[in-house]
C-alpha cells in the first residue's frame, strides 16, 4: 500500500472510531430522576433506553425494576411490568414487584438452615419459614449506584453485614442491569463472602404483557422448558423429590396458556392457589439456556427467559388481591401479572441433594439471566 493510501485510511479507521465512540455514549446517557425519599434518605430512578424505543427503569431501592416499556407487534410501547409510581409504593409492598430477592430468594423452612454443622436462624416472614431474605430482605435496603462505563447499563452494589437477618459473612453483591439493542434486558448477578453462607439472588417481576394494569394474564401461552419440578408441601416448601411433569397440569414442555389448567383438581395447585412452583430447567450445557417463552396473542408481545440458574419458580400473582396502589392508580387485581424467577430450587440449604447454594471465601457467585422481549 502507498503511504498516501494508509493515510487516507488511517483517516477514514480514524472518523468511524470517532463515530462509534460517539453513539456508544449517547445509548450510555442513563436518565436519572428523583424516586422520592424513604427515612430521609432520597433515592432514584435511572432510565435505560435502547434503539428502538424500549425503555427500562430500576430504582436503587431494593435494586428494583420499576418499569419495562415495550413495542407490541403494531410499534405501540406499553409498560408490561408491574410496580409503584414512586418509592413509597416499594416501601409498603408485600408483593415484591420486581425487586432483587435476596440473600436467600424464595423459602427456607422454618427459617433455620445448618452449615458447617451450626445452626442459623432467619426471622420468619412467611408462617414459620423465611421468605426472600427474611423480614427485611434486599428488597427493602438502599442500593448504592455505579455507572458501568461504555455500556447501556446500571450496576446496583450492596453489601450486607455478617448476621444481617441471621445469615453469616459480609456478602458483598451487585447486579449489573443492561438493556441491549436487541430489547435484552440482562442481569449479571456477582457475590463474595468472607465466611461460609448461603445465596440465592432472583429478579421479581411481575409481567402482563398485554401492559400492566391490563387484566389477567390466563390468556397469555407459556414454554417451560423443564421436565420436571419440584413438588411442595402445604407450607409451599419442597418436598425433596424431582417429580416429572408428564401429564400434570405443569407440563408446559410444549404451549399451554397460564389459565388452561390452572384449576383443574391438581393437589398442588390447590396448594400453591395456582401456579408457585420451582421448576427444574432441562439443560443440555452449561451457562445461559432458553428457559421459558411467554406471547400475549392479542398485542403479540413475547418475553423469552434464559439462565445458567437451575431452576425457575413460575408464579401467577395468586397473592395478589387488587389492594395494590399500583402505577397510575391499577390495583392489580388476583393473577393480573405472572413472575419467571430464576433461581436455586427453594429451601436447598435444608435438602443436601439440590445443586449446592453456598458460597465460600475466595469464590465468586457469577449468575447471569436475560429477558429478551419481541413482538410477532
Ligand atoms: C414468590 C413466592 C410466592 C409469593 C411471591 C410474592 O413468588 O413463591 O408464594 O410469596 O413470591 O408475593
Amino acid at each position: 500500500m502507498s503511504s498516501r493510501k494508509s493515510v487516507v485510511s488511517i483517516f477514514l479507521i480514524a472518523t468511524c472510531a470517532m463515530a462509534i465512540t460517539v453513539s456508544a455514549e449517547t445509548r450510555t446517557k442513563v436518565q436519572k430522576t428523583s424516586f422520592g425519599k424513604t427515612d430521609g434518605h432520597e433515592v432514584f430512578l435511572y432510565t435505560l433506553k435502547n434503539t428502538h424505543g424500549m425503555e427500562v427503569s430500576i430504582t436503587n431501592y431494593g435494586a428494583t425494576v420499576v418499569a419495562i416499556k415495550v413495542a407490541d407487534k403494531k410499534g405501540k410501547i406499553e409498560d408490561v411490568a408491574l410496580g409503584y409510581d414512586n418509592v413509597d409504593g416499594y416501601v409498603s409492598d408485600k408483593s415484591y414487584f420486581g425487586v432483587t430477592a435476596g440473600r436467600y430468594a424464595n423459602r427456607i423452612a422454618k427459617a433455620t438452615f445448618s452449615l458447617d454443622g451450626k445452626t442459623y436462624h432467619i426471622p420468619a416472614n412467611d408462617g414459620e419459614n423465611a421468605l426472600h431474605g427474611g423480614k427485611v430482605g434486599f428488597n427493602k435496603r438502599i442500593w448504592e449506584e455505579k455507572d458501568v462505563p461504555g455500556k447501556n447499563a446500571v450496576q446496583m452494589t450492596y453489601t450486607s453485614p455478617d448476621g444481617e437477618e441471621g445469615f453469616p459473612g459480609n456478602l458483598k453483591v451487585s447486579v449489573t442491569f443492561t438493556l441491549t439493542d436487541n430489547n435484552e434486558l440482562r442481569f449479571d448477578y456477582l457475590a463474595t463472602t468472607d465466611k461460609d453462607t448461603v445465596l440465592n439472588l432472583t429478579n421479581h417481576s411481575y409481567f402482563n404483557l398485554e401492559g400492566q394494569g391490563k387484566g389477567e394474564i390466563l390468556p397469555t401461552k407459556l414454554t417451560i422448558h423443564a421436565s420436571r419440578m419440584t413438588p411442595v408441601d402445604s407450607t409451599l416448601i419442597p418436598t425433596g423429590e424431582l417429580k416429572p411433569v408428564k401429564g400434570t397440569p405443569f407440563d408446559f414442555t410444549t404451549e399451554h396458556t397460564i389459565g388452561e389448567r390452572i384449576n383443574q383438581p391438581d393437589e398442588q395447585l390447590k396448594l400453591g392457589r395456582g401456579y408457585d412452583h420451582n421448576f427444574v430447567i432441562d439443560r443440555t450445557k452449561p451457562g445461559l439456556v432458553e428457559t421459558a417463552e411467554a406471547y400475549d396473542s392479542k398485542s403479540g408481545r413475547v418475553l423469552e427467559v434464559l439462565t445458567d440458574q437451575p431452576g425457575v419458580q413460575f408464579y401467577t400473582g395468586n397473592f395478589l388481591d387488587g389492594t395494590s396502589h399500583g402505577k397510575g392508580g391499577n390495583n392489580y387485581p388476583h393473577r393480573t401479572g405472572f413472575c419467571l424467577e430464576t433461581q436455586h430450587f427453594p429451601d436447598s440449604p435444608n435438602h443436601p441433594k439440590f445443586p449446592t447454594t453456598e458460597l465460600k471465601p475466595g469464590q465468586k457467585f457469577m449468575s447471569t439471566t436475560v429477558y429478551r422481549f419481541s413482538a410477532k
